[in-house]
């Protein structure tokens, strides 16, 4: 049943691409539009809304992070972003052009679950994006936006969240094409971006056997660091996340332009620095930031480990180790950024004996508030 993988959690990273194009098939037309005619929330409630909520824990809430910057940037409505169990104890300002987007891989999580309960009960409108049919969270929400990852088993999600950001850029470049925004254009060399990025995904995958040794190579290690910038930032959180559940390491994310408000004491000779580079072009004045901060750590002896984009050489002086991604729009990144961070998670978990499938401690759905 593990398809010849030692692990569950090695095959679902490798079912990524088919998991992102399955998660893609039909929804985009001949035209290159989008169709999400099967989501059953009225395009006039889409039209109207004037904000919009993301709820959510864990992986799923990375994943909403990464929304807010796409619904934003395409759809200019303002978007909030918060851990579904912190969102209801706060009495949080919701009303009927409230769209609330809940994102949950196993449609059971009680946190996201009573969070959307109590959106509804505030008259707002909830959209679930969900892998699991016929789940709780879907079954309760207005609308379902499904996921195609298939079952995911292991514990730590991989395959799941890289569908999770698939559908939120659908639903951010839906809002945009049903509200006619500026982005016209962009949007629609986006949507064909997209509709490419399961290759993206797949080329990642081939290149992997050097972060595999770079992993085995810190399996005495006992911190490390992620940066981003950006949605960079959120994979950061993310690469953070996988490390601690699976390795059991101490990691932390931070969004790089905070190290100097701080983090930036935590750097020592050989404490290793992931970082996630954004792309040099669109956004080079974050490109520029991200490349000092680099010469920052490294020249107080962090030992430097950067994901850059293809053809990107700015970085090669002030990296200790170079992981390359291929290029892909700014917004998109995340897509094949996660996915070296998923596999540098698993190989160390491996070194260190740990039972990657079932981390200790941590169940697959958490049903309990
Ligand atoms: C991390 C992980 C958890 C889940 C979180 C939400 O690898 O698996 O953080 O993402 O418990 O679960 P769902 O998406 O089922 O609501």
């Amino acid at each position: 049943e593990k398809g010849g993988y030692d692990y569950f959690m090695l095959k679902e990273i490798a079912e990524q691409p088919k998991a992102v194009a399955d998660t893609l098939l039909g929804r985009i037309d001949a035209e290159g539009r989008l169709r999400l005619d099967e989501v059953r929330i009225p395009d006039a409630v889409l039209r109207e809304a004037d904000k919009v909520v993301i709820i959510a824990c864990g992986t799923a809430f990375h994943s909403g992070l990464i929304a807010k910057y796409a619904i934003e940037h395409w759809t200019r409505i303002p978007c909030e972003v918060e851990l579904a169990s912190e969102f209801r104890y706060r009495d949080p300002i919701l009303g009927q052009r409230t769209l609330v987007i809940a994102i949950s891989q196993s449609g059971e999580t009680m946190d996201t679950l009573m969070a959307l309960r109590h959106a509804r009960e505030q008259g707002a409108k909830v959209l679930a994006i969900c892998n699991t049919n016929g789940s709780t969270i879907p079954r309760e929400s207005d609308a379902v936006l499904y996921t195609h990852a298939g079952p995911e088993v292991a514990v730590a999600s991989t395959k799941a969240f890289l569908t999770q950001l698939v559908a939120c850029y659908l639903v951010a470049l839906y809002l945009g094409q049903v509200r006619g925004t500026k982005w016209g254009d962009e949007i629609h060399a986006v949507i064909r971006e997209l509709a490419r990025s399961a290759d993206d995904v797949e080329r990642v995958l081939e290149t992997m056997e050097p972060v595999r040794a770079l992993a085995r190579s810190l399996a005495h290690k006992n911190t490390v660091l992620f940066l981003g910038r950006h949605v960079g930032y959120p994979v950061a959180l993310e690469g953070a996340l996988k490390l601690k559940e699976l390795a059991y390491m101490h990691a932390e994310g931070f969004a790089a332009g905070e190290l100097k408000h701080g983090p930036i004491a935590l750097i020592e000779e050989d404490l290793p620095v992931v970082v996630v580079v954004p792309s040099p072009k669109g956004r080079s004045v974050l490109h520029d930031k991200i490349v000092s901060n680099i010469q920052e750590i490294r020249a107080r002896g962090a030992r430097t480990i950067v994901i850059a984009e293809e053809g990107d050489e700015t970085v090669v002086p002030y990296a200790d180790h170079l992981i390359r991604i291929p290029a892909t729009p700014t917004l998109l990144q995340p897509l094949v950024s996660t996915v070296p961070l998923q596999v540098f998670a698993c190989e160390l978990a491996t070194a260190r004996g740990n039972e990657v499938d079932q981390p200790r401690n941590l169940a697959k759905s958490v049903t309990v508030e």
